[in-house]
């Protein structure tokens, strides 16, 4: 530590961020119980210095007076920009006001949304293709392009004598406490939560970025939300499984209920999942925190959908929860649609048309009419078995 709030990540490799432990909502969708926090990086080598990523805006001055502790920003010759959010870029404008020599350097796509988004001249910009390298005397940068993970212009940013990988939003977490990730005892779950909201659509590219970079040698991954990995195995390795999409013997249960006839449906369900040995996450969507039930979906092999009938069609909150399962592609096998209607139903349809273009098998959809009698329940604890046999079956 050199002195107040900055940290040195290792020789002239320091932290500028700033901690936003007040922010509850992330992208007006997510929430952010424990905050977040906008990671900068300062890197000083002997022929030039360069700042990795910037903050949200509201907090220029902060980053600014971090950055006055070590150097003056005019000392500044990068501003490196692997990402164009305005979580980490939005400070652009001001660090490139007080750092008048400093360059942008971004991927071709950053820079055309560097000019959108933050009128950055293109005389300041500098474009870098993939795997160039920067020199700053004793210290190299090297990018490595890492499409939509987060948005098309993502880069990584890797320092090579130091092995530090910045691969900016890949690898964080919306904490705004603590600074190595191995000295908070439920980090994995906050990462496996951000997985799911952030990184989860785009597995593909997950697995293409995470194979670019197994050749590096990589010490230190200093993302750009939440701590800095120091034993990398770790986040490494969940990364891997989750991005190949490997469940376990789990089934998320999301569902609404207006006068409890859907309720008791999946509480059957649940029953019959538990006894069958299958770990069952219930969610109510009226009162769940949607991060938590992404974070569910990360790794459950089944999900069952409770919707019941309000106007000819499912409940809002399931044709919500519905929308966002399909936009964020969770690796989830299997499927049942559960829900109750009082007349001319039309709540499972619903639903059915709307995920029918993804790859889930749906093992059941069952609609009854009012609260299920004694027939009904026998039904779901039938459907319930099969599910429970499909979840044992696959691997
Ligand atoms: C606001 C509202 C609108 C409804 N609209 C329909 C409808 O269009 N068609 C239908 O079959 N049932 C409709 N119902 C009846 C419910 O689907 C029925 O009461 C069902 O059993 C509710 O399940 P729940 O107890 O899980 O909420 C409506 C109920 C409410 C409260
Ligand atoms: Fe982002
Ligand atoms: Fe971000």
């Amino acid at each position: 530590m050199l002195e107040r709030n900055i940290f040195k990540l290792s020789e002239n490799v320091c932290w500028v961020g700033v901690r936003d432990w007040n922010r509850r909502i992330f992208d007006a969708l997510i929430p952010l119980p424990k905050g977040t926090s906008y990671n900068a990086y300062l890197i000083i080598g002997s022929k030039g210095k360069a700042l990795i990523d910037t903050v949200n805006p509201g907090f220029e001055k902060d980053l600014e007076s971090n950055i006055r502790f070590i150097i003056s920003p005019e000392e500044i010759d990068y501003v490196i920009m692997n990402h164009a959010e305005p979580d980490h870029a939005g400070a652009i404008p001001h660090i490139m006001s007080i750092a008048p020599k400093s360059k942008l350097v971004a991927t071709a796509r950053g820079a055309k949304m560097a000019q959108i988004y933050y009128h950055v001249p293109s005389d300041r910009i500098k474009i870098v293709v993939d795997n160039e390298v920067i020199s700053l005397g004793d210290k190299s940068l090297q990018f490595i392009e890492a499409p939509m993970l987060h948005w098309p212009e993502t880069m990584f940013t890797y320092l090579k004598e130091d092995g530090i990988l910045f691969p900016c939003d890949f690898f964080g977490a919306h904490l705004a406490g603590g600074f190595y990730s191995d000295e908070i005892e439920d980090y994995i779950i906050h990462a496996q939560r951000y997985w799911g909201e952030i990184m989860m659509p785009f597995r593909s590219m997950a697995q293409r970025a995470l194979e670019k970079i197994s050749g590096l040698n990589i010490k230190i991954i200093a993302p750009s939300h939440g701590p800095i990995h120091r034993k990398p195995e770790i986040i490494l390795d969940a990364y891997k499984r989750w991005a190949v999409g490997e469940t376990r013997r789990k089934a998320v249960i999301a569902y609404v209920s207006m006068w409890g006839s859907t309720d008791m449906m999946v509480k059957q369900m649940a029953e019959v999942l538990m006894a069958e040995e299958i770990e069952v996450v219930i969610h109510n969507l009226t009162v769940s925190d949607i991060g938590d039930l992404v974070k569910d979906l990360v790794d459950s092999r089944a999900v069952v959908l409770g919707a019941p009938t309000v106007l000819g069609g499912a409940h809002p909150l399931s044709i919500y929860l519905s929308y966002l399962f399909r936009a964020l592609r969770p690796p989830t096998k299997f499927a049942v649609i559960l829900g109750s209607y009082g007349w001319g139903g039309g709540a499972i349809k619903q639903i059915q048309d709307m995920i029918k273009d993804i790859k889930i098998e749906v093992v059941s959809a069952l609609e009854i009419n009012g609260p299920p009698t004694e027939e009904d329940m026998r039904k779901i604890c039938n459907i319930g078995r099969s599910l429970a046999k499909k979840i044992k079956e696959e691997n």
